[in-house]
This record gives C-alpha cells, sequence and structure tokens, in this order.
C-alpha cells in the first residue's frame, strides 16, 4: 500500500475533529506537497453505518443490543476498508480517519463484550500506520461537550468517558504491536496540534 492510514481516536470530547481537520489543512497546505488527503470517519454515514448513527440517537440506554450494534460496526468498518481506505491508499493518498477498531475495543468493551474477543474479530483487518489516541481527563472532555452541543448521546457521562478513556489507556497492553501513540489534549488546541504534528512528521518522512 503506498498511502499512509493514520488514525485519530479518543473519548467523546477529546478534540479529536478539531485535530483532524488542523491536520489536513496542514498537510494540504504544507511545502511538502501531500495532493490527495483523504478525510473520513466511523460509524459512516452509509448501509451499517446509517444504522448505527440513527441507534445512537434515539437509543437512551447504552447497555442494551451490544451486540447487535457489535456486528454493526464491523460490518460498516469492512465495508469502510474495501469501498474506501484500501482504495485510497492505492492512489498515494494520506488517510485521515475519525475511529477505527479502537473504538470498538474501548466503547464496546464498556458494554459488557469482552475486549480479547473484538481483539480476534479484528485481527485480519488493515492495521493503521499510526494511532493517535488523545487523552483528556473526562471533566475537561464533559465541558467540551456542553460547550459545543445541545443534546448529550449516550456515551457523553462523566462515568462512561471515565471507564472508556481507562479503555484507551489499556490498549497497548491488548495490541502491543500496533503503533498506538498516546497524546495529552487537555490543553488548547494549538498545543495539543504542536504534538499532533510531531508525530505525524515522523510517519511522513
Ligand atoms: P462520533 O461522535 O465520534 O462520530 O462517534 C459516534 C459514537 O459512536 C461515539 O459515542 C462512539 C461510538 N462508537 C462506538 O461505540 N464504537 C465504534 O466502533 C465507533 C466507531 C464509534
Amino acid at each position: 500500500m503506498v498511502g499512509k492510514f493514520i488514525v485519530f481516536e479518543g473519548t467523546d470530547g477529546s478534540g479529536k475533529g478539531t485535530m483532524l481537520a488542523k491536520t489536513a489543512e496542514w498537510l494540504f497546505n504544507s511545502s511538502i506537497g501531500h495532493d490527495k488527503i483523504v478525510l473520513t470517519r466511523e460509524p459512516t454515514f452509509s448501509g451499517p453505518g446509517s444504522q448505527i448513527r440513527k441507534a445512537l440517537k434515539s437509543d437512551k440506554e447504552p447497555m442494551t443490543k451490544a451486540k447487535q450494534l457489535l456486528s454493526l460496526y464491523f460490518e460498516d468498518r469492512k465495508e469502510h476498508i474495501d469501498k474506501l481506505i484500501k482504495p485510497a491508499l492505492q492512489l498515494g493518498s494520506i488517510v485521515l480517519c475519525d475511529r477505527y477498531k479502537y473504538s470498538t475495543i474501548c466503547y464496546q468493551q464498556a458494554q459488557g463484550i469482552p475486549v480479547e474477543s473484538i481483539v480476534a474479530m479484528h485481527k485480519r483487518l488493515l492495521v493503521p500506520d499510526l494511532v493517535l489516541v488523545l487523552d483528556v481527563d473526562p471533566k475537561v472532555a464533559m465541558k467540551r461537550i456542553r460547550a459545543s452541543r445541545s443534546s448529550i448521546e449516550k456515551f457523553e457521562k462523566d462515568f462512561f468517558l471515565g471507564e472508556i478513556r481507562q479503555n484507551y489507556l489499556n490498549l497497548k497492553k491488548a495490541l502491543p504491536d500496533e503503533p498506538i501513540k498516546f497524546i495529552d489534549a487537555n490543553a488548547e488546541p494549538d498545543e495539543v496540534f504542536l504534538k499532533v504534528k510531531k508525530e505525524i512528521a515522523k510517519v511522513l518522512k
């Protein structure tokens, strides 16, 4: 595969959307001259992804339908890889993806699915060139969520944010060979972005 696959992860309110947008702008305008930057996200907005998005909006109780959601996330991801991510990488694109299998490992684990089984089901799927986990204190995350949205989705509660953050911090144990980097994302966006840039530059050189 000739391109680079870079994943942004973190709890809701970690600022990954902001970092992804800043990264795209930086790469597109940088003198290194990347002409093909692809921005994408999971869940997607088509097929299984649109079913997930509907469920996230209507379902107030996060512990229900865990297994059903797990298969939808997985089906959505396989389609995403085959239809968009792999073809884009073959064209030499830098693919910046908001969430990937690490979200399933951390969020569906918090819904009661054993981490080993989630890791095992993803074993044959494409491994990114870099995974940036934006690590943020749940209190800071909650403040950002309240400031940016009128309604709070099911995982956006202090309790869940704390549990999911811990699951992210344990990721290296479950996937010791994957290129996972943690970034302290409690500071202001410009400061966090300096650290993001540093990690991405290492992968692109
Ligand atoms: P977003 O707000 O970052 O677009 O993500 C939508 C929600 O979906 C978010 O609360 C995290 C959740 N999610 C999972 O539970 N498992 C997954 O595999 C993915 C990709 C997202």
